[in-house]
């Protein structure tokens, strides 16, 4: 109705298909294998208690007070710490900003650094929001290929050559080294040594979104790009929303401070600061050791859930599919045979009672049709193996017609 008082900015904006299909779910009988959210299984609730209380008991006068805009300066001095943990060295409190989720990290980077037709490689598929996010700004993607051990290097330095010689320079690179989301794959140390060789070769950034680092249930976590990075061209972002509780809306970027100051301006603009309580509540969770201490029963839940869900695909998706097998994070991702369109085929799901997010949203080309993520980590046991039961009928009826 008011379209015509709309910025030309926000007509650009498309809202998150996965948001979309939760509502269409909300209420009904329906398994949704759509969403993305943690298991609440996982809040460490009582530790969260007892921590907020002691904080509004010690520090009420600044967790309630307005604070500095790139964070409280002892919590940096924590993140610090907590970002030696995933291998990060060489950096002090000046190169931590404070975020309100990862997602701002992403909203105000994309900000900061894009222009219009700015050559911008992204992994196919990627992350929908930060797609989103960066499609406000009308950056030129180039997709790279995941292939079951992340992105295709050969592909990407190839079009990163491609694009060089036709004029245009590759300005920067968003990537999901770990338990990506929505694909699952975690890429090899040797992998991300040789992307950044790429990027100092090339001269382009590196974006790097370690959302799910301390996520790795089987095996090591390799470090993140940003452990090998001696010239500040890595930007590394991570989230609380997976560790400790996403209603804390936190998250925290490491970066060169010319980047932290520009984060600085940005942000003061946006929201002045993240709030104050958030940050303190984490402070403490650090300091006590809650994190650290609840990340092997977080590893846990998430490993069994995805067994779960890998045997119920193994025993009931029909020949011709395939799909990935993540060491860590909260999603699978599988290609059923080519003649499926899974966003012809969600009304047909829902209808079975189960959902899922068709896959063509995760690529910035809309390709991808015959994909599809499915989440493990927020359904109960027995709703994984039933949702894909139902999953794995819609689609056999699909191939059937
Ligand atoms: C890869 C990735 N990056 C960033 C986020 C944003 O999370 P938050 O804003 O809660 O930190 C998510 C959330 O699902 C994610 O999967």
């Amino acid at each position: 109705m008011f379209e015509r008082f709309l910025s030309s900015e926000t007509k650009y904006l498309r809202t998150s298909e996965i948001r979309d299909l939760l509502k269409l779910t909300e209420g009904k009988n329906v398994i949704s294998l759509a969403g993305g959210l943690p298991d609440p299984q996982t809040f460490p609730v009582e530790e969260i208690k007892k921590i907020t209380e002691d904080v509004l008991t010690n520090y009420s006068d600044k967790a309630l007070q307005y604070t500095a805009t790139p964070g409280i300066s002892e919590f940096r001095k924590e993140l610090v710490n907590l970002s030696k943990s995933r291998g990060i060295s060489g950096i002090d409190e000046k190169n931590i900003f404070v975020t309100v989720g990862s997602q701002e990290a992403l909203y105000m980077l994309f900000n900061i650094l894009l222009d219009t037709g700015d050559n911008v490689l992204v992994e196919a598929p990627t992350y929908l929001a930060a797609l989103n996010a960066m499609r406000s700004r009308r950056p030129n993607f180039i997709s790279v290929t995941v292939t079951e051990k992340g992105p295709d290097l050969n592909e990407l330095e190839r079009k990163v050559k491609e694009s060089n010689a036709n004029g245009k320079k590759v300005k920067l690179m968003y990537v999901i080294p770990t338990a990506q989301n929505p694909a699952g794959t975690t890429m090899s140390t040797e992998d991300r040594k040789r992307l950044l060789e790429i990027a100092v070769k090339y001269d382009f950034l590196i974006f790097e979104d370690d959302a799910y680092g301390f996520l790795v249930f089987e095996g090591e976590s390799p470090p993140p790009i940003k452990a090998f990075d001696k010239e500040g061209r890595v930007i590394y972002t991570s989230t609380f929303s997976k560790i400790l509780a996403p209603g804390l809306r936190l998250g925290w970027v490491v970066a060169h401070e010319d980047f932290i100051k520009e984060m600085e301006l940005y942000k003061q603009n946006v929201d002045l600061h993240t709030p104050s309580l958030s940050q303190y509540i984490a402070m403490e969770a650090i300091r006590r050791g809650v994190i650290q201490n609840n990340l092997p029963k977080i590893r846990r839940i998430y490993k069994e859930k995805r067994d779960i869900m890998l045997e119920a695909i193994e025993t009931y998706f029909p020949k011709g599919s395939r799909w990935t097998r993540p060491v860590g994070g909260m999603f699978i991702f599988a290609w059923l045979p080519e003649k499926i369109d899974t966003s012809k085929m969600l009304e047909k799901a829902l209808q079975r009672g189960v959902a899922y997010v068709p896959g063509a949203s995760f690529y910035a080309d809309y390709s991808g049709r015959n994909t599809m993520r499915l989440n493990f980590s927020f359904p109960k046991k027995e709703e994984l193996t039933e949702g894909i039961r139902r999953l794995a009928e819609t689609i056999k009826q699909e191939l059937s017609t």
